[in-house]
């Protein structure tokens, strides 16, 4: 039995519905650059802000392309805010 029939999308980033394939696909393009892969593919922009996704898909990275992790996320920088801020926060500014 062929294991492909059957093989369901292993989503990496769920806020950008970014699978396993589609890291897979954009490496085999030639993409070698983590952070090229993340604005390619949007890795890290959704709402959750990578807190979920960056990791895993920094191992996936490296792993396709021989690199180490540490090397992988050399450029990455985690900007704020870190958790989720509701927009109408950001828009009423703060008040001194
Ligand atoms: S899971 Fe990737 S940005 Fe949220």
């Amino acid at each position: 039995m062929d294991k492909e029939v059957n093989r369901k999308p292993v989503i990496i980033c769920r806020c950008n519905d970014v699978t396993l394939d589609d890291i897979v696909e954009a490496v085999k393009a030639g993409i070698d650059d983590f952070e090229v892969l993340r604005r390619y593919l949007r890795i890290g922009f959704g709402p959750c802000q990578g807190r979920s996704c960056i990791l895993l898909a920094a191992r996936i990275f490296a792993r396709l392309t021989g690199k180490r992790v540490d090397e992988v996320l050399a450029n990455y920088r985690v900007r704020p805010p870190i958790v989720p801020v509701p927009a109408r926060h950001v828009v009423a500014g703060v008040e001194e």
